[in-house]
């Protein structure tokens, strides 16, 4: 196994997770959905209220109970939180519309950035995020940023979701993305920024497979 660090940062929806996903099977090493934790956090918080709302002193004191698992199967890498699968739970729009909120707090951020370092340290690893490249992993091999038109993301994300099985409309989904792009951009502690070493690519008009490309190009020739 090539003990190589990827850092893919970028706006939501721009299919960060799915290159991710193609570039550790390509290397032969470990994918580390870092939205997957923060939204995993989320979901811990919204069952520890019977109305579903977050107390967030509650969470925040109940951080060291919280353990997430990545597992590779048949069906995909499947996210586990203290042995329970939420890999679709997290996905629901109630964790959507919750998890930029929970992500801007410091005591849950570095609760979770501490986790992905570890996850870093021995193994060679993909890492898709919003500060991988600027905060986790500031020495990372490699570091892209990916940007896309908010429509285009927001159609890319409701087809996906429809294929989930999730209802939500175009519309609800486009309000979704540009808050949170809004709300991770403007956050005190450690905001989506392009690190400065990063390459930027726009996939708004390139497919799945020609982003790929472009990033196996830019790993290879450097
Ligand atoms: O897949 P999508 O781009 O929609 O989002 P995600 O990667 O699952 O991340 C969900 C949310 O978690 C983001 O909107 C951020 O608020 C937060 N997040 C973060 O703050 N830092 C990270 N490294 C990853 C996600």
């Amino acid at each position: 196994m090539k003990k190589i660090i990827v850092a893919i940062d970028g706006y939501a929806g721009t299919g960060k997770s799915t290159q991710a996903k193609s570039l550790a099977k390509y290397f032969g090493c470990v994918h580390v959905d870092s939205g997957a934790m923060y939204r995993a956090v989320t979901y811990f918080g919204q069952q520890q209220t019977t109305d579903g709302s977050i107390d967030i002193k509650l969470l925040i004191d109940s951080l060291p109970q919280i353990s997430i698992d990545f597992e590779l199967t048949k069906n995909g890498q499947q996210t586990f939180l203290n042995d329970e699968n939420i890999t679709d739970l997290i996905r629901q729009s109630k964790v959507n519309d919750k998890v930029s909120d929970v992500a801007s707090i410091h005591e849950i951020r570095s609760f979770l950035v501490d986790i992905q370092k570890e996850m870093g340290s021995s193994k060679g690893v993909i890492m898709d995020g919003r500060d991988i490249g600027t905060i986790v992993f500031p020495e990372a091999d490699y570091k892209f940023f990916l940007t896309a038109s908010p429509k285009i993301r927001a159609q890319r994300r409701y087809e996906e979701q429809q294929k989930k099985g999730i209802i939500e409309t175009l519309e609800e989904v486009l309000a979704n993305i540009t808050a949170r792009d809004h709300q991770d951009s403007t956050r005190i502690v450690t905001p989506l920024k392009k690190a400065k070493d990063a390459i930027e690519i726009d996939v708004s008009y390139m497919s799945i497979d020609d982003v790929f490309n472009v990033m196996i190009e830019n790993i290879v020739e450097s």
